[in-house]
């Protein structure tokens, strides 16, 4: 009889020490089989009445064994449940607000540059670039300007070596990317350069020593003033909208002739007059004309076959008149209060 109780025991023992479970209600009816008020362990200590006298001790030890075994393994398994439980709440939330991170802005130099790109490429002008540190041949010599050329003057210029030959610059506008297209390829050319140019000039609100250009040229067979004329005037429509007109004013240039600016009609006032056109409802954006023959030449391109049309387009100039920017300075002190007001999907 008490050989049952002992093996009784024993065999509760090891099950409940190879007892496993993931389940939090197979634990609660474990604890309660095991532990419970008619639990298995009170079942053994109520059966020691029937073991004999000096077996008691015994038996007592190997119910108290079970009686531990059971609540070990209980908070072993309760702890191992809380800690899934833990896992599962690591899991990322997807409704928890997240960090808002700004989208940011596009710089209005670079929506404007993007546009004037856009605007030409759609007519079948091709982006080229040239380098910023030139030679003085490309930027002066080779655009009709030679050494002690007065125009040099117009474009106070950052020399960085001025002994050697040829003689090394920051480029002063992108034309010299001009001369070296017409000078390594054959026409027809047609071309836009944006880029950053350089002059040696006092820092104000209306001027910098660093801006944006962007250069046109187109050398063909038969190209005429007229072509450059409707260029413009498509140019100006699409940037400025389809009611804008064009005037072109007689200019100077060395490497064009004849030589003309010219002015948009005023989108800021629909040419009524306002502080920004000067009260003429005029605004000046950009330098053009006919390639002159001599430049041709210079760069090797037979000028009585080929003629051609230029024009370079201040962006910063542009860029300030499109959003009424009164300081040139704010375009490059990339203070991100003024920065944060623009936004172009271009
Ligand atoms: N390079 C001139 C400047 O920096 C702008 C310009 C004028 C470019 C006439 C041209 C042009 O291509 O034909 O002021």
């Amino acid at each position: 009889m008490s050989q049952d109780l002992f093996k009784n025991a024993q065999e509760l023992l090891e099950k409940v020490q190879a007892f496993a479970t993931e389940s939090k209600d197979e634990l609660e009816r474990f604890r309660i089989d095991i532990l419970g008020s008619k639990g298995k362990v009170r079942q053994l200590f109520g059966g020691m009445k029937a073991i004999e006298a000096d077996k008691r001790k015994e038996f007592g030890q190997l119910a108290n064994a079970v009686k531990q075994a059971a609540e070990t393994k209980l908070s072993e398994i309760r702890e191992l449940i809380e800690d899934k439980a833990d896992e599962t709440i690591k899991v990322p939330d997807m409704f928890i607000p997240v960090n808002q991170q700004g989208m940011g802005s596009r710089h209005p130099l670079a929506v404007v540059m993007n546009q004037m790109i856009d605007i030409f490429t759609r007519i079948g002008f091709v982006i080229e670039e040239g380098p910023e540190i030139e030679t003085d041949w490309y930027n002066f010599t080779a655009l009709n300007t030679p050494e002690n050329h007065p125009a040099r003057d117009m474009q106070d210029t950052f020399y960085i070596n001025r002994m050697t030959d040829p003689a090394m610059l920051l480029r002063t506008h992108t034309s010299a990317a001009q001369s070296r297209v017409m000078k390594d390829r054959k026409p027809p050319i047609r071309i836009i350069v944006p880029g950053r140019v350089y002059r040696n000039e006092t820092i104000s609100a209306r001027a910098h020593c660093q801006f944006h250009q962007v250069e046109g040229l187109y050398i063909d067979e038969g190209v005429s003033f007229a072509d450059l004329k409707q260029t413009l005037l498509y140019f100006a429509r699409e940037m400025f909208g389809e009611h804008t007109n064009i005037q072109l004013r007689p200019s100077f240039f060395p490497f064009t002739e004849p030589s003309a600016e010219m002015d948009v009609s005023c989108f800021v006032c629909d040419a009524k007059g306002c502080a920004i056109c000067k009260h003429t409802g005029w605004v000046e954006i950009l330098g053009c004309g006919m390639v002159d023959p001599k430049v041709l030449e210079n760069c090797g391109i037979d000028s009585e076959k080929y003629t051609g049309f230029a024009f370079g387009i201040g962006i910063e100039r542009t860029t300030m008149l499109r959003y009424k920017v009164d300081d040139i300075r704010l375009m490059f002190e990339n203070d991100a209060r003024f920065l944060r007001q623009f936004s172009s999907t271009l």
